[in-house]
């Protein structure tokens, strides 16, 4: 059997998408670093947040080792903090964050990093995070959760360290 050359060349150039389309879409699902929220935050109880002895005063908290650990919660349609209050980091520090739902599934993204976690309510999810400077972030639900989803945001300052030592000695 004869196979003519151009029947050739769209037989190798279409296999060549082929191959090009499993290679893309393998690439997003694991060389792009998105995975779906882990066990490693543990879980809680949605109904019992403010029993809680983090969640029930969210906010950022040093830890024993020189880092920081941020709780918030996301309800409709706020970040608490992140909404009334901007959540207060220091800069060059490690912040690992701790963010769950009081209500339905909402979303946690750091408006230009690639800092970005659903609100499950029931579990906890973690991302760590280290600001290099000083400055503003803001934050954005990225899941739809209700009539006012296009509204519900909030604002990260990131204060800078020396600044952030004087304001803890005050405390
Ligand atoms: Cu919360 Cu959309």
């Amino acid at each position: 059997m004869e196979i003519h050359k151009y029947e050739k060349l769209w037989l190798a150039g279409a296999l060549l998408l082929i191959v090009g389309f499993i290679a893309t879409v393998s690439y997003g699902a694991v060389g792009a670093g998105v995975e779906m929220i882990g066990n490693d935050g543990g879980q809680v109880d949605p109904d019992s947040l403010d029993q809680h002895p983090k969640f029930g005063e969210p906010g950022t908290y040093a830890s024993e080792d020189g880092d920081y650990d941020v709780y918030v919660v996301a309800q409709q349609f706020a970040f608490v903090p992140g909404t009334e209050e901007p959540v207060r980091v220091p800069a060059n520090s490690e912040v690992t964050f701790h963010v769950t739902s009081r209500d339905v599934i909402h979303g946690y993204e750091i408006v230009g990093t690639n800092a970005n976690t659903m609100a499950i309510p029931g579990q906890v999810a973690t991302m760590t995070v280290e600001f290099n400077e000083a400055g503003e972030y803001g934050l954005l639900c990225n899941e739809y959760c209700g009539s006012a989803h296009h509204a519900m945001e909030g604002k990260i300052v990131v204060v800078p360290q020396d600044e952030w030592n004087e304001s803890m000695e005050v405390n």
